[in-house]
């Protein structure tokens, strides 16, 4: 890749910014200082801007604690968004979010630039299990329960078996199959009772990690970027 691009995609500066610090000399490559933006940087080279190494990742992928509030969009022209959460450094061409929660529903929130992994975990033939934790504006019924356990029928799609488990007076954990809009509210809505609050708790094998804050993310580690190619 050129040299003026990869330390724009690594968030060094914009474009012309770069190509400033190319001209006078503060960038090298492999020791040796560079004066052509267009210089093909290979993929194991050190780049250094002003003595410090420019290190990172071209292509990656965040989990994120998504806070309510924070639309699920990689641009707004008014509302905040999940990528606005990224810190500049860590913000790369193409990164976008994997399926979408609503703005007001918490939890794992996947971002990447891998379109093919996007693309993986929200196709419908991969059937990627969601996990819910849902506090309701009531007690789930054990009525309601079967229910949503034998699958709802809706004008446009029917829901596969979910299965729920009744955590408290008020909550309940539920696994869907799908990733239709606002699924889990329909489903809740469908049976009789309203959805109050809603955290993603897992993605496939993955899992929220508990220490993560709301708001904040962290790179996918090696691990877990094999759990989710489970
Ligand atoms: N189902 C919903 O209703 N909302 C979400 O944000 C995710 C699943």
């Amino acid at each position: 890749m050129r040299l003026d691009k990869y330390l724009a995609h690594l968030q060094v500066g914009s474009r012309a910014e770069v190509k400033q610090l190319i001209k006078k000399k503060a960038v090298s490559v492999d020791g040796e200082v560079v004066r052509d933006p267009g210089f093909a940087v290979a993929e194991q080279s050190q780049v250094t801007v002003s003595g410090t190494v420019v290190a990172g990742n071209l292509a990656v992928t965040y989990l994120m604690n998504k806070p309510a509030g924070v639309i699920t969009a990689t641009e707004d022209p008014q509302a905040r968004t999940v990528v606005d959460l990224i810190d500049a450094k860590d913000r790369r061409p193409g990164l976008f979010p994997v399926g979408r929660l609503d703005k007001d529903t918490t939890g794992l929130l996947l971002l990447t630039t891998d379109g093919a992994l996007g693309h993986a975990l929200l196709s419908p033939k991969r059937h990627v299990d969601k996990t819910y934790l849902a506090t309701l504006n009531g007690a789930l019924t054990a009525d309601m329960v079967t229910q949503l356990e034998q699958g709802i029928v809706f004008k446009d799609f029917t829901s596969a078996p979910a299965q729920v488990t009744v955590v408290g007076e008020r909550s309940a954990e539920i696994t869907i199959h799908e990733g239709k809009f606002h699924q889990v509210k329909r489903m809740f809505h469908a049976v009789g009772i309203e959805v109050v609050s809603l955290k993603r708790l897992s993605m496939g094998a993955l899992r929220l990690p508990e220490a993560l804050p709301l708001g904040s993310y962290r790179a996918l580690t090696e691990a877990e970027m094999t759990l989710l190619q489970e």
